[in-house]
């Protein structure tokens, strides 16, 4: 049997899991999981926690604490959370563990010895204040190839780009804000150049890829794929086992795919059977799945299968469905500015399944998605409560108060109910081949309407009038609608595993397996019937909305000295023409008049103003920005707004300063 091999990206130990991270890749990883194990497939589940690298030195240095106390303490959490949410690992490691450690070093030289390692001389940002070398996200800057001003010194989060921190335009020191100077250090090379043909003729026959992997490839082909640096000037690590490379450790990029080996060496290890691990990562005929978010696509569609394909001994990814972005009240989810909702906080006040619904419903499978707090409380009431809760709960109790618990059983079901029951084969089918197209969203409609034709019937059949009129039909009835609710169990159980869990306890069923589709089992007597969902009132998730709001206002920036302030430069201008950029309903074009000189900005706030508005009004811009291009035009200036959930309102001036008068 053909053996499937999933791992959902390691989240850094540095914070806890976000419903950003859970719709990226851990809920669509559990749902497939699930689903496969119902139709009795060997698959496993391989996850950890990715503890080295600067996002946690970055965090234990704010924190004032050691790395190794903040990845001790977020393994806990982000296990504990993950648990309590009914994510589903088989193996749950940690990279900073001996065995991954050995692991990544043993993979480090074997790639050497093929000639895909090299050291070389380069220069590199060190701060004289800090009077430390800077890797990575030590360093921020301007973003070369989209004019990101805060683009970190490893990728920029605006256009997703792998960078090098040497070409980031106007670099600082993430410590202390100071400027960076270059200096010579060595440092060993990944030869990723070697591989573009390999990779470029591999990814040609993955097809069936989602589009925005294939497009993002595409695109790095284009560029040229370069030798990247995969050691650091960091003490916290794997140490690059070579004797002339002491002081430095590997690039966290480096190690911590490679942990979803070592995870599964130590879940092989955990089972007995030490040896196992070797039949998913070296067997031609296992699929390795990698779930992921779209910043991690370049890693693991290109880079980790060229340091796969130079170690030569593992198996190569067969698919690797990564998913958009999941956005929060319209806004980009932000940890540092407290936007987010994250798991141990939402599991403090509710059940797991009603987000896990909410997420799986509206996933951000090809486009960014939104979450908000309405449309929670929506889904909860109206299609949980209303539709699945409702049709679970009527049946059964119809069964307590009409056969006192005994479902009835029938001799022949009539043409109605078989037809009822060809549907749930249906859904079962469709269901399924969604599934195996990573397509949880859709597949989780198709599920859910399955409980709307349990109304449906339920309501056209009137066992509560036939009860007393046809008690032979009433009986059929309530026999196919319980046959409806143990196929939902099944069905549903990926996605809704506490709702699956419940339904199987009031019908007795202990075991449930995908084919049981094609006749679900129905019990003799139900056991004690509870509600499934109980409603939310407005306040509940009206004080969540107030919470993550009142945390983005408190959030503190980064402190800057009063000689960095003065660095910027705001003059009144005065708006002379606006219009809409075209193909976009966000963007809108202004010439601005500063008395002496024009400029033009282009400002994100179409979506609360219409360009009639703004033309003759005055309002603060910040002139001496690098200009940067958006949509091909060029937006020289910056028009300042209050920006908050739910609205932008630009600034106006208390009476008539005039134009190109400077701000201070
Ligand atoms: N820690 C990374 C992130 O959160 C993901 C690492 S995935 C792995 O973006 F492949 F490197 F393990
Ligand atoms: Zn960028």
């Amino acid at each position: 049997m053909t053996k499937i091999l999933v791992t959902s990206a390691l989240p850094y130990a540095n914070g806890d899991i976000h419903i950003g991270h859970l719709a990226g890749a851990y809920l669509p990883a559990d749902i497939y999981v699930r689903f496969q194990r119902l139709k009795g497939q060997d698959i496993i589940h391989i996850c950890g926690t990715d503890e080295h690298g600067v996002p946690i030195t970055l965090t234990a240095e704010k924190e004032k604490k050691t790395p190794k106390e903040i990845v001790d303490y977020y393994y806990k959490r982000i296990k504990d959370s993950f648990e309590r949410f009914g994510i589903k690992f088989d193996n749950f490691s940690r990279t900073s563990i001996p065995l991954h450690h050995r692991v990544s070093q043993q993979f480090f030289l074997k790639v050497m010895e093929k000639g895909y390692i090299y050291p070389r001389e380069v220069e590199q940002y060190f701060c004289p204040r800090c009077q430390r070398f800077l890797p990575d996200r030590y360093i921020t800057g301007t973003c070369p190839h989209c004019g990101f001003p805060e683009a970190r010194g490893d990728q920029c989060e605006a256009c997703g780009r792998w960078l090098e921190p040497t070409r980031l335009k106007e670099p600082r020191c993430k410590i202390c804000g100071g400027v960076p100077e270059l200096r010579k250090t060595r440092h060993w090379f990944f030869r990723l150049s070697s591989f573009q043909n390999q990779l470029k003729d591999w990814i040609e026959t993955k097809g069936h890829w989602k589009e925005n992997v294939k497009n993002f490839c595409s695109g790095w082909f284009k560029e040229g794929l370069e030798d990247r640096p995969i050691t650091r000037d960091l003490k916290w690590g794997v140490k690059v086992p070579l004797a002339e490379a002491k002081e430095k450790v590997m690039y966290v990029w480096f190690d911590a795919p490679i942990g979803y080996i070592s995870s599964t060496i130590e879940w092989a290890e955990r089972i007995g059977q030490p040896e196992k691990w070797k039949e998913y990562w070296c067997d031609k005929d296992t699929r390795l799945i990698h779930f992921i978010g779209k910043d991690n696509i370049v890693f693991h569609a290109l880079v980790w299968p060229a340091m796969l394909m130079a170690h030569g001994e593992f198996i190569l990814p067969a698919d690797i469905p990564a998913n958009e972005f999941l956005n929060l009240e319209g806004k980009p989810m932000s940890t540092s500015r407290g936007w987010a909702v994250w798991l141990p906080e939402y599991l403090e006040e509710f059940d797991p399944d009603p987000l896990r619904y909410s997420i799986a419903i509206n996933a951000p499978q090809t486009r960014d998605a939104d979450f908000s707090w309405k449309d929670f409380r929506r889904r909860n009431n109206d299609e949980l409560a209303d539709i699945l809760g409702n049709f679970v709960n009527r049946t059964l109790k119809f069964i307590v108060n009409n056969y006192r618990g005994n479902v009835p059983a029938v001799g022949l079901i009539d043409h109605t109910g078989k037809e009822v029951i060809t549907q749930i084969r249906s859904v079962g089918k469709r269901v399924e081949s969604l599934l195996e197209r990573f397509d949880i969203k859709q597949a989780l409609r198709e599920a859910m309407g399955l409980a709307q034709l349990g109304n449906q019937y339920f309501d056209h059949q009137k066992p509560w009038s036939t009860h007393h009129s046809n008690p032979l039909a009433c009986e059929q009835t309530i026999h196919v609608c319980t046959k409806i609710i143990s196929a939902l169990s099944i069905i549903l159980e990926p996605f809704l595993p506490f709702t699956s869990e419940k339904i199987r306890k009031m019908l007795r069923l202990d075991r449930i397996s995908w084919d049981d589709l094609n006749d679900p089992k129905v019990p003799a007597t139900i056991g004690e019937v509870a509600p499934l969902y109980p409603k939310l009132e407005p306040e509940r998730v009206e004080l969540q909305l107030n919470k993550i709001r009142e945390r983005a206002q408190m959030s503190k920036p980064k402190e800057i000295d009063i000689e960095y302030f003065s660095g910027v430069e705001i003059r009144i201008g005065r708006i002379i023409s606006a219009e809409m950029v075209a193909g976009s309903d966000r963007l809108i074009r202004m010439e601005v008049s500063f008395g002496d000189f024009k400029r033009t900005a282009v400002a994100g706030i179409g979506s609360h103003y219409r360009p009639e508005e703004l033309v003759g009004k005055k309002a603060p811009f910040v002139t001496n920005l690098k200009p940067v291009k958006i949509r091909g035009i060029l937006s020289e200036v910056m028009i300042l707004a209050a920006d908050y959930p739910g609205g932008i309102k630009i600034l106006i001036p208390d009476g008539d300063p005039p134009e190109g008068a400077k701000i201070k």
